[in-house]
């Protein structure tokens, strides 16, 4: 077996895998846990040794291998999680394929090349580090944050590169160049200064390049970022995590700046546990990475009203997700890094300052000589916002607290401020809302009858007991379709080679095991019986159904004899039906 994916699949298992990241508990033949990518009390995520899969019944409903669990948990790419599992394994990721290589390994190869050469120009230009060191980050920083200079230049990286057997449409797939309307390639970062990107193993997976003052023609972004790779997802990854983890850990909180420059400066004085996103907002999978060190965010953004607009996204989404939040303001300065500029020292002064988020948005909307008497209507509007805040806390004692701190605030008595707030609707962010489900003409049809749901619970009692599966057997006739199929599968009456039939009967196995497991074995022979019963009565009434259908038709007909033979098809069943009742 010379295929690495599978090799690994072979060495690991897939319960002590997942059992290294979360508590799992054995549940019959498969484990349970509970579901580490929605919160749940109760556990609806198994896990399958036989098939070596997983599946989460919960809202998450969905489920895969070994390689997309660990994608999932630890927020990394395909590749990633490849070579992670490979080391556990150890497994020689040498031997990946020649077409993994090219995929995914030489983008890391071309990103860790090319910052060697954007370092290297660095040094060779005094002129630029003195442009950096002008806007206060030490020699130790640029170091430490492997800072580079990308030439004015249209091809002196993808010369570079190619100058070390890289060909230029794979440098252009790490995003290091582009290729022009008339087909020639194109350096992206020309005359910037180049800031590496890591992922959160530390590898160079992109670049944020600023562009040096004396090039600006205004023409093109202060800031230009690496595109989107197979490597290199903005969503996901940010900015200085690698090096901040263990400091957030022990720091107990995470600072989350918005740029290169004052994750630098915050960094260089001190506040070491900081990150900033790279060219994106802050979104749901960068906080769910931090979730995993702390529950505690700080967030320091531009004291512009871009930069209130960006903390206020940023506090909604992380208190959905259930975070503490603390703003940092840097009252007189423009960012962190111009305070830090300005007073070194001043950023731990801050942070021990820093409000909790509610009272950023009392600051925010009611501490501007706003009264009822003054301006009503501006008032309540304002007051109206703030109260949409609180209701949107997941926590009940949260509320509770902060409604308190807003009746003295306002003078308003805290009944009152309940009921209005009921009346509040709340702004739940676009990436915390329910994924709707289309309602399509496929999904009412499929929409489960109650015939179905017998069905189900039958079947799914009968593949965990044996027994069961025997006094099914006389009433297997009686199962649609679907489960019919699935039936033939379990008792291997009928060779099924279809797949997708063997993965749903996996499911269905997987499913049963979890729903099953606590049963009292005297209650459930009962509720079998009971359940086979009504399997009988719910075919039997759709039996019903169709000789009716066919006694209208055949006396709109006039065909007497059929109306009399379908008639008396109709009292049979009725009475099977009722001896069945
Ligand atoms: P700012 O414009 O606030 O950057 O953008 P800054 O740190 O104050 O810049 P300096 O001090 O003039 O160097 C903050 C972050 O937003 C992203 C960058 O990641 C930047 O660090 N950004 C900004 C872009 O991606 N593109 C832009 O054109 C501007
Ligand atoms: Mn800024």
């Amino acid at each position: 077996m010379d295929n690495p994916i599978e090799q690994i699949k072979e060495r690991l298992d897939i319960v002590q895998v997942i059992g290294s990241y979360i508590e799992v508990k054995p549940a019959g033949r498969n484990f349970k846990a509970r579901c580490p990518f929605h919160g749940e009390k109760t556990p609806s995520f198994m896990i399958a040794p036989d098939r070596q899969t997983w599946h989460c019944f919960g809202s998450c409903n969905e489920g895969g291998d070994v390689f997309s669990f660990v994608m999932k948990y630890e927020n990394i790419e395909f590749y990633e999680a490849l070579k992670l599992l490979a080391e556990k394994a150890g497994v020689e990721l040498k031997k990946l394929s020649p077409e993994d290589q090219k995929q995914f390994g030489i983008l890391y190869d071309i990103n860790d090349a090319v910052k060697d050469f954007y370092q290297q120009e660095l040094q060779r230009d005094p002129k630029i580090m003195a442009y950096i060191k002008e806007r206060g980050l030490t020699e130790a920083t640029i170091k430490e944050f492997e800072l580079g200079f990308a030439p004015q230049s249209w091809d002196a990286a993808t010369i570079y590169l190619t100058a070390k057997d890289f060909t230029a449409p794979d440098i252009e797939r790490a995003g290091i160049n582009f290729r022009t309307d008339r087909g020639t390639y194109v350096d992206r970062f020309r005359g910037r200064i180049m800031f590496p990107i890591w992922n959160h193993t530390g590898k160079t997976v992109g670049f944020s390049g600023r562009i040096l003052p004396e090039y600006d023609k205004g023409d093109a972004g202060k800031y230009i970022n690496s595109p989107e790779t197979p490597i290199f997802n903005k969503s996901r990854v940010l900015y200085g995590f690698n090096k901040a983890k263990s400091h957030i850990r022990e720091m107990k909180f995470a600072l989350l700046v918005e740029g290169q420059m004052d994750l630098l400066m915050c960094a260089q004085d001190g506040l070491k546990n900081v990150v900033a996103t790279s060219g994106t907002a802050l979104t749901a999978d960068h906080l769910k990475t931090l979730k995993k060190q702390t529950e505690n965010v700080m967030f320091s953004f531009d004291n512009d009203e871009a930069g209130q607009k960006a903390a206020e996204r940023s506090i909604d989404l992380a208190k959905g997700l259930d975070f503490n939040v603390k703003i940092l303001l840097v009252r007189d300065f423009k960012d962190p890094a111009d305070a830090i500029k300005a007073k070194p020292g001043i950023m731990v002064a801050y942070a021990k300052e820093a409000k909790e988020a509610m009272e950023f948005y009392f600051e925010r909307y009611l501490s501007h000589g706003e009264s009822f008497k003054n301006d009503p209507t501006k008032f309540k509007k304002n007051l109206h916002i703030v109260l949409a805040k609180i209701k949107a806390l997941p926590s009940a004692v949260e509320r509770e607290h902060w409604i308190r701190q807003l009746a003295r605030l306002v003078n308003i008595s805290e009944h009152i401020l309940q009921e209005d707030m009921t009346r509040v609707e709340t702004i739940v962010p676009l990436e915390l809302r329910p994924k709707q489900e289309e309602v399509t003409l496929q999904a009412v049809q499929e929409e489960k009858m109650r015939i179905d749901l017998v069905a189900e619970r039958a079947l799914n009692m009968a593949l965990i007991k044996e027994d069961f599966m025997k006094q099914l057997a006389e009433y297997a006739k009686y199962l649609p379709k679907r489960y019919r199929r699935i039936y033939d599968a379990a008792t291997g009456k009928e060779a099924i080679d279809d797949p997708k039939i063997m993965d749903e009967l996996h499911t269905v196995r997987l499913r049963a095991g979890m729903e099953m497991e606590d049963a009292d074995p005297e209650k459930a022979a009962k509720e079998f019986v009971l359940l086979l019963s009504q399997l009988r009565q719910e075919a039997l009434k759709e039996k019903q159904m169709v000789v009716m259908r066919a006694i209208r038709q055949a006396e709109r007909q006039g065909d007497a004899e059929k109306s009399t033979h379908y008639l008396k098809l109709f009292d049979e069943v009725s009475k099977l039906l009722q001896n069945e009742r």
